[in-house]
């Protein structure tokens, strides 16, 4: 089977705040799109990214990458599930329903092309994501009171990217919306489908940049990864 690449960069970054779409913002001499495009072009076996924009986008145009061979774009939709979607409806068009789909955030720059070639490696039938045990203690809170205190030692943060084979995943994702359930998440549809997809350790510095503090953190992660 063959494995393809799905970027949902459709969002406003409304957390982020400033003057553009955090997508666009610029560290280390480029926007933040461009850096995690740069990584998931560095993985041989994908064969295209399929990069999920905003109807309006007007910064696209200027990325000397959207020339590159392996990279297409679609319009996104309103939550990020609609633009992982429709990136999957243009793939079912393009590839094989065995083949398989990895979704990786546009927000996260600093994942390391080592980690997602060992997803690839290690994904079983269920799918697979990268992920990272949590190193705080998580409360659960009602009203700004504790209710509970969560087991960490079976909590994971997830993070992108997630990998499923095609036709499945576009399955799940399209019967959790049909249903209208929340999934903030690839491997959430999949689970609410039944599916038990696995976790691979992957790098605390996988950081979906998401608040302006985060871009300064990110700035760090890849400049040392850009010297390494
Ligand atoms: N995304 C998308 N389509 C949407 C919403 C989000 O493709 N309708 C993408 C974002 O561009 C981002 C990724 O999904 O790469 C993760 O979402 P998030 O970090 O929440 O980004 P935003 O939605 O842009 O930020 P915010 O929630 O703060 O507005
Ligand atoms: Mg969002």
């Amino acid at each position: 089977p063959k494995y393809w690449a799905v970027v949902p960069a459709a969002g406003i970054g409304r957390r982020m705040g400033g003057s553009h779409p955090k997508q666009y913002q610029s560290m280390c001499g480029k926007s933040i799109l461009e850096h995690t495009l740069d990584k998931l072009l560095s993985v041989c076996a994908i064969e295209k990214v399929v990069v999920a924009l905003s109807p309006g986008d007007a910064y696209w145009p200027a990325l000397a990458c959207r020339h590159h061979p392996k990279i297409v774009s679609v319009a996104g939709g309103d939550e990020r599930a609609d633009s992982v979607l429709n990136a999957l409806q243009y793939l079912l068009a393009e590839a094989a329903e065995d083949d398989w789909v990895l979704v990786h955030d546009a927000a996260r720059p600093c994942v390391r092309v080592h980690d997602i070639e060992t997803l690839i490696q290690r994904a079983g039938a269920a799918g697979a994501i990268l992920a990272t045990p949590l190193s705080d203690t998580v409360k659960q809170v009602s009203d700004q009171a504790i209710t509970a205190t969560l087991d960490r030692s079976q909590l994971w943060a997830a993070q992108t990217p997630q990998m499923f084979p095609l036709r499945a995943l576009h399955d799940a994702l399209q019967s959790a919306l049909d249903k209208q359930l929340q999934v903030t998440d690839e491997a959430s549809a999949m689970e609410l489908a039944g599916w038990r997809p696995a976790v691979v350790p992957a790098g605390r510095d996988n950081i979906k940049v998401t608040h302006p503090q985060d871009l300064v953190l990110a700035e760090l992660i890849l400049t040392q990864q850009l010297e390494g």
